[in-house]
């Protein structure tokens, strides 16, 4: 066991991700007894409540958002480590009684800043002047970081006063996911793959993540976001990256993120040149999810009916590097689409030579589908001959599908989450982005944001419950390209 006990201090311990997120995944690891005996969790927020009080509502959380039965004695257990300190992030007395809460207490504290960012300042000299920071410390930050480099860099120079770039973790919950972390498996355990994956081999890439979800009653924050920023800047620029990266040495953080960092470095620049034919941005108009009419993004709850801000990316990304030369990553993600569905396709490019003519004129080159959720799996799409006694080849294409539900035998899916708050517990920052990452994702993404003011051109509109504006076809339809449905 490398574990050291922690004090495990969750600021905004009240708040919507504490509860959905962070206390139902320290509640599964309890139940793998994965947390050190000796850990404490310590709640911090600014209401006042009592101990019991507190207890209370970590019950409700885990009642609400764990969705199997609930195992009592790992809740019993979890609920002795509960410590509650009312915490006014601005005043320095307060942070003397976060002093006298953790002072006799474990000598590791892992701070986890599950507020908004623009506070993360406050608490780290509050925790100062405290004397509540030693190297043995963890802190570990939410996204958004920044809403473009230059915001990202004052966030990020705030923590950095305190904190030692080995003591910070940057949280990206797809990092965490069990199919991202496939992807590693599946490029760099199958040889059949990687002696395959690169421009030898491989046509192009498509990453789609779809939502069905709208924006959730997050308006504000979503307004000033869009989706650029959202989704493509931090998870979809992380499972690109981890797509195409050179095979790092080893599983340690240094060697994994630099090779990830080097695939951000060289993505080609999107500027206001050649947005038009590189991007197309949306925004989900009145339509129908399942049969049920939902709202625009502009007629939602609270919205300002002018907002030009996009709820829909596709991309056409390059890297220009020897490995990725003329194999483009074609981007796509959503709110408001269809279905839940994430996916890379990787498409394999054609067979040179065609002695199946009579079955098939022309041959369907092999696609590698990585379905990351929901319906977690990975499909290859072969072609096979029909069995039977007829003297033509008749073949036709199949797939052979390793379905992970199945093959596991429905085997719970570990959710990010948990596994991110297990690796901060044992020091492990391979699943957790560095600050050059963040800042090389934002220099590429403030490129494109500022493009797109640069046209002054408004979202194109889609019907909710579409797969996007037409032109997201058009953008790949142009290089003899579709979107797999
Ligand atoms: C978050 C975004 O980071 O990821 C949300 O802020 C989005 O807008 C969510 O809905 C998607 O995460 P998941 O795990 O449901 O794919």
């Amino acid at each position: 066991d490398y574990q050291t006990a922690s004090e495990i201090v969750i600021f905004g311990a009240l708040g919507d991700l504490s509860r959905r997120k962070l206390l139902p995944a320290l509640y599964q690891l309890e139940v793998c007894n994965l947390i050190h005996k000796d850990s404490r969790i310590v709640g911090a927020a600014r209401q006042e409540h009592s101990l019991d009080e507190f207890k209370e509502i970590v019950l409700e959380s885990l009642q609400s958002f764990v969705k199997e039965e609930l195992n009592q004695e790992a809740v019993d257990r979890l609920i002795q480590r509960l410590v509650y300190q009312q915490l006014d992030f601005k005043n320095k007395v307060s942070f003397g009684n976060l002093y006298q809460a953790l002072v006799n207490g474990n000598k590791t504290r892992v701070y986890y800043f599950s507020t908004p960012p623009a506070i993360y300042g406050d608490i780290c000299h509050g925790l100062n002047d405290a004397s509540l920071i030693t190297d043995a410390d963890r802190v570990v930050m939410e996204k958004p970081i920044g809403h473009s480099l230059e915001s990202s860099k004052v966030i990020n120079d705030q923590v950095a006063e305190f904190f030692k770039e080995e003591q910070t973790y940057r949280i990206d919950h797809y990092l965490g996911k069990e199919t991202v972390l496939n992807l590693m498996v599946l490029r760099f355990a199958n040889s059949l793959f990687t002696n395959n994956w690169d421009r030898n081999s491989i046509d192009h890439v498509q990453i789609t993540v779809a939502e069905s979800v709208g924006i959730e009653g997050r308006w504000g924050f979503y307004d000033e976001a869009g989706q650029m920023r959202d989704m493509v800047q931090n998870h979809l620029l992380q499972i690109l990256s981890l797509l195409a990266m050179e095979p790092p040495a080893d599983l340690s953080a240094m060697s994994v993120r630099d090779e990830k960092l080097k695939v951000v470095k060289a993505l080609r620049p999107i500027n206001r040149d050649n947005i038009k034919e590189k991007t197309v941005r949306g925004q989900y108009a009145d339509g129908f999810l399942n049969g049920v009419a939902v709202p625009g993004y502009l007629n939602e709850e609270g919205a300002n009916q002018a907002s030009k801000t996009e709820t829909f990316v596709a991309i056409k990304a390059e890297i220009d590097n020897w490995r990725w030369k003329d194999v483009p990553f074609y981007l796509r993600t959503g709110k408001r689409m269809p279905i839940k569905h994430s996916e890379i396709v990787v498409h394999f490019k054609q067979q040179p030579h065609n002695i199946f003519k009579e079955s098939y004129s022309e041959l369907p080159a092999n696609k590698l589908t990585i379905r990351l959720q929901p319906d977690e799996g990975v499909e290859l799409q072969m072609m096979n001959k029909i069995p039977g006694i007829a003297s033509q080849m008749n073949i036709q294409e199949n797939k052979l599908d390793l379905s992970f539900s199945e093959t596991y035998n429905n085997e719970r899916v570990v959710d990010a989450y948990e596994r991110l708050m297990l690796e901060v517990l044992n020091g492990n920052q391979s699943l957790f982005v560095s600050r050059d990452e963040v800042e090389a994702a934002w220099l590429w993404a403030d490129s494109i944001i500022d493009a797109w003011q640069g046209t002054n051109e408004e979202p194109k509109p889609y019907a909710a419950g579409s797969w996007g504006p037409v032109s997201s076809i058009s953008l790949i339809a142009r290089d003899d390209r579709q979107w797999v449905e």
